[in-house]
């Protein structure tokens, strides 16, 4: 697998977040989970302080603590700086002002990092990189998909996008991705099809608002069922 650490911005999201992206609930946290390109997300760590069964994806696992903290250190300042010069593109209601949002930051993947030895020998973070994933058929109850697909439209094209999702579908019951625009701030150009090509396939797809928002716009997920 190769992945070139200098093309990754490893800013990561809270357990908080993921409940508010995901409209988690106390049942969603009886499920098996599997948190699909979770990168630098605390949501792990927390949630297994909570006793929660979740596990996480990202090819980002071959690399060591050192190195992603490392590799945050180097592009925080400038993203942060990137925001400040774009004040239309955001909605402070979550995070309140570009200096909080780079402590949230800092907060979380300080416990990436003091959760992520013992959650690699644990086998909670799995190295793996869609399209392809090494999980059994309906392995996990609920998968969940933050800030990747979607987001990355201009990136990975639209076949990636059913080959994944077929994927993830196959290893898990449900399946939530959040959020539905691109870097742009525009709804992802691969999202009607994919509707489509799902609900074709026999599958129901729902848009539900949430109560997150960083990115202007970006406020709604889809929940994929079987
Ligand atoms: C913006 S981060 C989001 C991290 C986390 N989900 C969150 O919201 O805090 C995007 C993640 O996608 C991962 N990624 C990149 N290519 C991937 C692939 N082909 N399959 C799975 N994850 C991938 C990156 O390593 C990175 O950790």
């Amino acid at each position: 697998m190769v992945m070139n650490l200098e093309k990754v911005v490893p800013f990561g999201r809270s357990l908080d977040e993921y409940i508010k992206m995901f409209n988690l609930t106390e049942n969603d946290f009886k499920k098996s989970i599997l948190s699909v390109a979770d990168g630098p997300a605390s949501f792990n760590a927390e949630g297994t302080k909570l006793g929660y069964k979740i596990n996480s994806v990202d090819p980002l696992y071959i690399f060591s603590g050192e190195e992603i903290k490392r590799r945050f250190c180097a592009v925080v300042d400038d993203i942060i700086k990137q925001v400040e010069n774009t004040p239309n593109d955001w909605v402070w209601s979550y995070h309140k002002s570009p200096q909080n949002l780079r402590k949230n930051r800092e907060k979380v993947i300080a416990l990436f990092c003091a959760d992520y030895e013992i959650g690699k020998k644990d086998n909670r973070y799995n190295i793996g990189q869609l399209p392809r994933l090494k999980y059994d058929k309906n392995q996990y109850e609920l998968g969940l998909v933050s800030h990747f697909l979607f987001l990355y439209s201009a990136h990975f094209d639209q076949q990636f996008h059913i080959n994944s999702i077929d994927e993830i579908l196959r290893i898990c019951r449900e399946v939530r991705i959040f959020p539905l625009i691109t870097l742009q701030n525009k709804i992802s150009p691969y999202l009607q099809f994919i509707i489509t090509y799902l609900e074709n396939k026999g599958y129901k797809c729902k848009l539900e608002k949430v109560s997150y928002q960083l990115q202007r716009g970006g406020n709604q997920m889809l929940i994929i069922t079987k």
